[in-house]
């Protein structure tokens, strides 16, 4: 998909956004998830203003075709098991390797309310990035959601918004999410592992984003730059992440943080990759870089997130489990002390920050 060959509306606005001038280089204060403030291939139904799409490069990920998700996408299927779970070498498990959390009915779930949780934070980031109704817009890794949405509402009905997505159970729930709507924007999505050597399916975008896929990743460095690659000279990109090292309880547990810190030694990538997400971009060629960071209301009870490193536990047991049962019996006595604190009248998690990066792609 390649928005400069073949797209005369692609060549057009791309030469019209280059003249937007950026932003001044700046790091945002903290925004109040609350109020959303500063304190300071499924193709879907075709518009009458897309009579023809760009074409797709077909050896660069297989797309979802409407027609070909229909019955796949009425209901969700059976939930499949966290995958890659690796050998390891010497009695301790390596980091996991493919995203952990896999695509069952709950981790569906999980990301879609996530997205909700996380919509007033990327507002506050998308606000200040000038996107031009018509842009064509690229969400890497979207999961079942990620900000599909937001971004259709940003481009408008003449706009594109194309997801990618590793997983095809989730990409086939994110096509189906917006398979209904009449007279938006153009959806695209397309199972693409965007760490693979192959070249991705689209080029030219105005504007890339990336949430909440870097932290799974052991290169992120690298995904950032293929993500880079889907952008025409002088397009957008926005990546957000968290930072677990600011994820707490209070009252204060030692053992909360203890089991925050086990896990994060066994994930897949930098769960701390946030507070670097600037220089990060800086490194890789994108200039008037600004940042922001989000500190989220504490979680009570009932909210998902209360529960959140709780439930991460079962993939990490699971492993251990299978791979280094010596330390399950110390992994377990964190659990269960962090269970019970968590039981208690009173407590409430402190999410970890997230925090935003943004900048313009210039091309080297
Ligand atoms: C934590 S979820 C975040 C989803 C979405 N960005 C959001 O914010 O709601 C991470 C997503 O990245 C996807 N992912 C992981 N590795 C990937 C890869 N190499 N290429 C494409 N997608 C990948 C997973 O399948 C998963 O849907």
């Amino acid at each position: 998909m390649d928005f400069h060959r073949g797209d005369q509306r692609g060549r057009l606005w791309a030469s019209r956004s280059d003249r937007t001038p950026g932003p001044t280089r700046s790091t945002a204060p903290r925004t109040d998830a609350r109020t959303g403030r500063l304190p300071g291939a499924v193709r879907n139904t075709p518009s009458p203003n897309h009579p023809a799409l760009p074409s797709l490069n077909a050896s660069a990920g297989q797309s979802c075709s409407r027609s070909g998700t229909t019955a796949a996408s009425r209901h969700i299927p059976q939930p499949v098991p966290p995958n890659d779970v690796r050998k390891p070498s010497h009695g301790e498990p390596r980091r996991l390797h493919a995203y952990v959390l896999g695509s069952s009915d709950e981790e569906v779930r999980r990301l879609i309310a996530q997205s909700a949780q996380l919509r007033p934070a990327a507002e506050v980031a998308l606000d200040r990035i000038p996107i031009q109704p018509g842009w064509r817009a690229v969400d890497v890794g979207c999961g079942p959601l990620g900000i599909l949405d937001l971004l259709e509402s940003r481009v408008g009905p003449s706009g594109i918004v194309i997801g990618l997505d590793r997983d095809r159970r989730t990409i086939q729930v994110a096509s189906r999410r917006q398979a209904d709507r009449r007279g938006g924007p153009h959806l695209i999505c397309k199972v693409v592992d965007v760490r693979a050597d192959s070249a991705l399916p689209v080029t030219g975008a105005d504007l890339a984003h990336v949430r909440l896929l870097l932290a799974h990743v052991p290169d992120p460095e690298r995904v950032v730059r293929r993500a880079l690659a889907t952008l025409r000279p002088g397009g957008w990109v926005l990546v957000q992440e968290y930072d677990w090292s600011t994820w707490s309880c209070d009252p204060h547990l030692p053992a909360f943080e203890e089991l925050r810190d086990r896990i994060a030694d066994l994930w897949t990538g930098d769960v701390r990759i946030g507070r670097r997400l600037g220089a990060l971009l800086e490194s890789t060629g994108v200039v008037s870089v600004s940042t922001n960071t989000i500190r989220h209301p504490a979680a009570h009870p009932k909210d998902d997130r209360y529960t959140l490193l709780l439930h991460f536990t079962g993939v990490i047991r699971a492993r251990l489990l299978a791979h280094a049962p010596a330390g399950v019996e110390p992994f377990d006595r964190l659990v269960d002390a962090v269970r019970r604190h968590l039981g208690q009248p009173g407590r409430r998690i402190t999410d970890p920050d997230l925090h935003q990066a943004w900048g313009q792609w210039q091309a080297r």
